[in-house]
């Protein structure tokens, strides 16, 4: 009798192991901050390419300069809305909002739907909230923004990031949940260089490691 309880904890444990369980997601946990402190829903973060994925990810020049992810135009015109791109320098402050924030816990946790915000002014009428879109002119899904805050479902889709735990850094990966009947095609946040020299932030076949700075005020 204990042999066959046994067999049956076992038969359990084995049934939901997130490897089997796939429904259930990969295993969330605290995403962390350069100084080691959970990353908090709200507050400044700069994202910051890991130096060492730069030099993997482009082979021929141009290559990202950039050191922080900031918002620019990118058309030779400088034409609305702004683009994300890696940029020189630490970039500018963005702020983490969760799908679902439970019991006030701001904390920000790896593969869950978050939104991701420039704490920025710009000159532009969109939001500064991260968006993806086809951009016609590269036939690249890039990162823009007029995104909104919140309202998880079909309208929104396209708003909704996640941060994955990527050896001792993150990545950013887009594969919404938000939405039951969508089937988003999910990819890595890279760094795409357009025709007109722009690191544009884009889906990449390779992950892009970054680290998250918090903004000392
Ligand atoms: C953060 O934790 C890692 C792993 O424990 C350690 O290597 C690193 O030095 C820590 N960084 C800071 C700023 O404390
Ligand atoms: C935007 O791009 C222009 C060049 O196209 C550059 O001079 C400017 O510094 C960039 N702004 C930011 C915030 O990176
Ligand atoms: C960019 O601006 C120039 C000068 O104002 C104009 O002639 C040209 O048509 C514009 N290009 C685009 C793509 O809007």
């Amino acid at each position: 009798m204990r042999s066959l309880l046994f067999l049956f904890a076992l038969l359990f444990a084995l049934c939901t192991h997130p490897f089997f369980g796939e429904a259930q997601g990969p295993i969330m946990q605290d995403v962390l901050d350069t100084n080691n402190n959970t990353v908090q829903a709200g507050k400044d973060y700069y994202i910051r390419p890991v130096p060492t994925s730069v030099s993997t990810i482009c082979r021929r020049p141009p290559c990202p300069l950039g050191s922080g992810f900031a918002l620019n135009s990118t058309t030779p015109n400088k034409t609305c809305p702004l683009n994300v791109v890696v940029a020189r320098g630490t970039g500018q402050a963005v702020t983490f909002t969760p799908v679902s924030s439970t019991n006030n816990n701001q904390d920000i946790t790896t593969n869950s739907d978050l939104n991701i915000k420039f704490d920025v002014k710009s000159n532009c009428p969109e939001s500064t909230v991260w968006r993806l879109v086809s951009d016609a002119s590269s036939g690249q899904r890039i990162v823009t923004t007029g995104g909104v805050i919140g309202n998880p479902g079909k309208d929104t889709v396209n708003n909704w990031f996640m941060i994955q735990k990527d050896d001792d850094d993150y990545n950013i990966y887009f594969c919404p949940r938000v939405c039951e009947t969508c089937k988003p095609v999910c990819g890595n946040i890279g760094v795409f260089i357009d025709s007109n020299g722009n690191s544009l932030v884009a889906i990449t076949d390779q992950p892009y490691k970054v680290r998250f700075d918090p903004v000392s005020s």
